[in-house]
């Protein structure tokens, strides 16, 4: 049984090919039923090996006279759980469960293709050796720094405030990358450059400032997690040529589907949890997809 083809909802648009695919299926089993270099773009962001389940909750608050719990002004509030989301998160061999899984997105790409690993301080040096065997030392372009600001600190060592996204392209030199295409960004220090400068802004470096989502905010899904739209956007701006195809096998709640979308790009997102393909299905429905179990 597959989900009902959003093609045949979609008024005058029926018969053409979809933007979008999503899968609720084991990725390595999944990408070993596909044909070779298809995609332009692999992006993925693979639980991080945290040793937890990683929880999500939506919640929303509202005046109730009759609840115990009392806030501003002695208001009393009731907190409403709207959805509560999972995956695990813990490996026993961490390397293992990726190593076959970063080959088949090898085999996947194509010759001028890039994959984009999104990890953290924890397993990314183990990642790193691991692509450089896979893909060559020389394929490795970039380990891009998301530098966000939120939350708690450490008291026992300084507070880890981000995140490390390793890029590799399948052909040392010949790859597609568009770094004029992406957003300029303010200069540090203005002052420092000419006016006309200032004013266009700089084309960002390999640290990449941005806030989390905003656990508050409009994009924010209640999917653990969940990575910033802005982040996503700029990579497939810069890596995935327009009408390309870009591929996430650890899709979420679907950012780069989102990002994909929004640039004028198609994309394939795949993942093993119903409540993945339950966010992704409220976020991009509409978005002429197709949805399949
Ligand atoms: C860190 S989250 C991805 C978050 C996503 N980038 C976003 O912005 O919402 C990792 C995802 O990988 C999925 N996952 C874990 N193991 C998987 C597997 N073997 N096959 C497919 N999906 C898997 C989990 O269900 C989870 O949704």
């Amino acid at each position: 049984m597959g989900w009902p083809s959003i093609l045949e909802t979609m008024e005058g648009r029926s018969g053409a090919e979809p933007r979008l695919e999503v899968h609720e299926a084991e990725c390595l089993a999944w990408m070993q039923a596909q044909s070779a270099d298809r995609y332009d773009l692999v992006y993925i962001d693979p639980p991080f090996n945290t040793g937890k389940r990683q929880r999500a909750r939506r919640t929303k608050v509202s005046r109730d006279e009759d609840s115990v719990r009392v806030g501003f002004g002695g208001q009393r509030y009731r907190t409403e759980v709207l959805s509560e989301r999972s995956y695990a998160d813990q490996f026993l061999d961490y390397e293992a469960f990726l190593a076959p899984r970063l080959a088949e997105a090898a085999r996947l790409l194509k010759p001028e293709g890039s994959l984009f690993v999104h990890l953290d301080p924890r397993e990314v040096h183990y990642v790193k050796v691991m692509l450089d065997g896979l893909f060559g030392r020389d394929c490795f372009q970039n380990e891009l720094i998301w530098a966000y600001d939120f939350g708690g600190r450490s008291k026992i060592r300084w507070a880890a405030k981000h995140d490390n996204i390793l890029w590799y392209t399948m052909d040392p030199k010949r790859y597609h990358f568009d770094r004029e295409g992406v957003e300029r960004i303010p200069y540090m220090a203005p002052g420092l450059v000419t006016k006309e400068k200032a004013k266009r802004g700089k084309l960002p470096t390999d640290v990449w400032w941005n806030t989390i989502v905003s656990p508050t905010g409009k994009e924010r899904l209640g999917y653990p997690s969940q990575k910033p739209l802005a982040i996503l956007e700029r990579i497939v701006e810069a890596h995935c040529p327009p009408e390309g195809l870009a591929l996430d096998f650890f899709a979420g709640s679907g950012t780069l589907g989102a990002a994909a979308l929004r640039r004028g790009r198609r994309a394939v997102l795949v993942d093993e949890t119903r409540e993945g393909i339950e966010v992704m299905k409220g976020r991009l429905d509409g978005c002429y997809g197709v949805f399949e179990r």
